[in-house]
């Protein structure tokens, strides 16, 4: 639980106490985890393994909203709201999970608050995040919006190495087109196109951002 962020900076035997309060699960890779516009009263936490934040849209397309990895939060919405679930969380690979129900997450909160500042930043990131894709979606052509998705992927997902930015378990060209609101033909091209002008690298699941920088002055 340690690199949980909202628990970042809580000792080690309040971590012990949050570990028993909770229920470890694991759910297979396509699995869902949660249903847009179910009630629901948990919170989930991931331990490892990748998660797809989705909708669908009027025309029963699926929107993914965001991928969420280990240490990160999800479900609190409907937790802190009482609302519906507001989108659906799938596994995108095998992923393990710690529940925690909403009483118990209340009474963490109260007794610590950091954790409710943490949460605070967390969700303040997210909506920061949701703001440049409003911007993306709205101003940008189908090559900036894919460009913006793979800034977001190498920055939640990313690992430096020799100067480049590694993002393995790359999301398919359909979940890709989906994220950026375009066709998997168009993902399909402007990937190769990217490939062609040496900003990235596709290896099988691997993506590699060879020129970080300037991807990001392009498509931020
Ligand atoms: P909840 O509404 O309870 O269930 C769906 C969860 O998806 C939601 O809580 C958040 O944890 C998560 N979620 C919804 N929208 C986004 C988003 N734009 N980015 C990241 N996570 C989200």
């Amino acid at each position: 639980l340690r690199n949980v962020s909202i628990f970042e900076e809580l000792p080690e035997r309040d971590l012990e106490k949050i570990a028993k309060l909770g229920t470890r699960k694991v759910f297979s890779k396509g699995n869902v985890i949660l249903m847009e516009d179910e009630i629901g009263s948990a919170l989930f936490i991931i331990i490892n393994g990748k998660v797809k934040v989705s909708r669908l849209d009027e025309t029963g397309r699926e929107v993914i909203l965001s991928i969420l990895g280990p240490g990160e939060v999800f479900g609190e919405m409907s937790l802190l709201d009482g609302l519906k679930r507001s989108a659906t969380v799938s596994a995108l690979t095998d992923t393990e999970v710690l529940i925690i129900y909403r009483d118990d997450f209340l009474n963490l909160l109260n007794k610590h608050p950091q954790i409710a500042i943490s949460l605070l930043r967390e969700l303040t990131q997210r909506l920061r995040k949701a703001d440049m894709q409003i911007k993306s979606l709205s101003l940008k052509d189908a090559e900036g919006r894919i460009g913006c998705v793979l800034i977001m992927l190498a920055d939640d997902l990313g690992k430096m190495y020799k100067g480049h930015v590694i993002v393995e378990g790359l999301p398919t060209q359909q979940d890709l087109a989906n994220m950026a609101g375009t066709s998997r033909e168009t993902v399909s091209r402007i990937l190769s196109k990217f490939e062609k002008n040496g900003l990235i690298k596709i290896e099988g699941k691997k993506l590699i951002i060879l020129e970080y920088e300037k991807m990001k002055q392009m498509f931020k």
